[in-house]
Order: C-alpha cells, then structure tokens, then sequence
C-alpha cells in the first residue's frame, strides 16, 4: 500500500500499538498486515510518525478485532504446523489442537508405504495438505460438503506445493466414488457443536461458518456417521482419526466401538484436554463353519 506523507501531530507508530486497545501480539500483527512494514522495521522507527493512510486502515482492522472478528480473517492467513495457510469466512481457522491429529497420523503411518489417506471436511486444507507434504509418497483425497471452501482449500494446496490431492466435493463418504480403493487412514475434525451450544455466541466463532461448527441436536452426529461409515472405506488394519470436543472423548469412543474398531484411544492435546479418539478397524473373523450352517 502506498503510504501519504505523515501530518504534523499524527501519532508515531509505537502510539498506534499501545492505544488501540488490542493485545500487543495483535496489534503488533495488524500494524504489519495496514503497513506492509516487516515487525524490524516497525521496531526501528516507532517512534516515527506514521503514515495517516496507514492509521486510518489500521484503525479499521483494530476495530474489528475489538469487536472479535479473528485476527486470521483480518490478516488472512493462518499458521498451521508450521505452514501459512490462506483463509476466508468460508472455512474454519485451523486451530493449534488440530496439528495433534496430523502428529498422531504420522505416528500410526511410519510403516505404510504410499499410504492412502482421506480427510473428511478439509475447510482450508489444513490436514490433508499437511499431510500430503510430510508424507510425500501418501495419495490423500480431501472432501467437504462446501464448494467454497473446497476453493480455498485447493488454493492453499497450489501456495504450498501439495499438487497431488485429489478433491471431492459432498457429503462425508458420499463424495466418494463407490470403487474408490479402501484407505489406510481416514481423519476428521467434523463440526460437533450441537446446534444451540452457547459458545456459538461466542465473538470469535460468531464469524466462521455455522456449518464448519454444527453438527445436530445432540453434536455428536456427524462423529456417530462418520464412525459408522468409516469400515466400509477403511483397509483392514486402518486408522480412523477424529477431533471432538473436550468432554466428547467417552462418546467418540463409544461410536467408533459401536462400529467395531478396536485399539480405541482418545488423545489429550497440549492442554491435557481431551480432544482427539482414534481407532483400528479390524473386521470381525467370520466362522466358516457357522457361515456354512453347521452347528
Ligand atoms: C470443523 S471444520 C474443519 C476444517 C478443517 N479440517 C480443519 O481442521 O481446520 C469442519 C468442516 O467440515 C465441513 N462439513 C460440514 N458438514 C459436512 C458434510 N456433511 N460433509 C462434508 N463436509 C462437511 C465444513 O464445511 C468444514 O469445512
């Protein structure tokens, strides 16, 4: 952005941060984002008089941020393990627990060669690109019921160099074509709210997309299918991965013992909470001789 010459009495950049009534980080954060300035050079002149062009968009994205519009929609960008993933208001922001699922992941795939892994609900891409790049041998298909999100997801794979997903757009499994081959992992970070959860006021959540959030009546649902759909596209011996909320643990494992995984875990994130319930599909060994009728 081109920045107008500073007016005699406007305020210095360091005034900027410290009025505007936001943390520091996101402060600091926005100045760059209005500024296009890098955070050294913003160090080394703050007490310079900023550019009025510059104060009014910074006074416009501060703001917003008061009124607790994330910061990643402001910015545009978020980091996810370690990579810079593009986001709009059509897909959720990737949140830090959801990096434990690509670590536990990689973990249960160390002695998979080519790998096929499929991420149910990808939004941004923010699994299923992670994955594709630490696991370059892997074939990842990325789903979700959302086209526009989809777009933002398939952007993001272009910016990062992960050319080699494949996209499906619709509904959990239904995306899928019926003779696609069975994965070695499936993972999933559905929505799993239930639809009049209080925290869907919250300012933060107020902004993403209801449906990257909602999930039902109970929040469960989309969990409970996807667990019991999950056997008919998993290999034996592969894993099904799925994020929930803090006390969902109990349930997730029930559902995905319902449909007969075993090796059920749920995982606590860097919190100590509860927040991601994983396991084996091992398919239940038949009885030839009860399939033939003896007794
Ligand atoms: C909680 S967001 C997760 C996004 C991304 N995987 C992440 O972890 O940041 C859930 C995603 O599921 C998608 N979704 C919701 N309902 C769906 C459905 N019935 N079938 C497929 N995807 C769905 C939403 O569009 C959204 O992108």
């Amino acid at each position: 952005m081109a920045e107008s010459a500073p007016l005699p009495g406007t305020p210095s950049w360091d005034a900027l941060l410290s009025q505007c009534g936001l943390p520091r980080l996101d402060a600091r954060a926005l100045l760059e984002h209005a500024s296009g300035r890098r955070r050294e050079w913003l160090l080394a002149h703050g007490d310079d008089p900023a550019a009025a062009s510059v104060i009014e968009a910074f006074n416009a994205l501060a703001a917003r941020r008061r009124a607790g519009e994330p910061l990643a929609y402001l910015l545009g960008f978020r980091e996810f393990h370690g990579l810079r993933f593009a986001v709009t208001r059509d897909v959720l922001v990737p949140r830090p627990e959801t990096e434990g699922l690509v670590d536990a992941a990689l973990e249960r795939l160390t002695d998979t060669i080519r790998p096929r892994v499929l991420d149910l609900g990808t939004g941004s891409g923010a699994l299923a690109i992670t994955l594709a790049l630490l696991r370059p041998d892997a074939q990842v298909v990325a789903t979700d019921a959302s086209s526009q999100a989809l777009a933002v997801a398939q952007a993001n794979a272009r910016l990062l160099g992960a050319a080699e997903i494949t996209w499906q757009e619709g509904d959990w499994f239904a995306a899928l074509s019926p003779d696609e081959p069975p994965f070695d992992l499936v993972v999933s970070n559905p929505p799993y709210l239930a639809d009049d959860d209080p925290h869907l006021h919250d300012p933060a959540l107020r902004h993403e997309p209801r449906m990257a959030l909602v999930s039902g009546p109970h929040g469960m649902e989309a969990i409970a299918l996807i667990a019991a759909q999950a056997p008919a596209r998993l290999r034996p011996g592969g894993w099904l991965m799925l994020e929930h909320g803090a006390t969902q643990g109990a349930a997730a494992r029930a559902s995905l013992q319902d449909a007969g995984f075993t090796q059920t875990e749920t995982l606590a994130d860097l919190q100590g909470l509860a927040r991601i319930t994983l396991g084996r599909w091992t398919p239940p060994v038949t009885n030839p001789s009860r399939s033939q009728g003896a007794v």
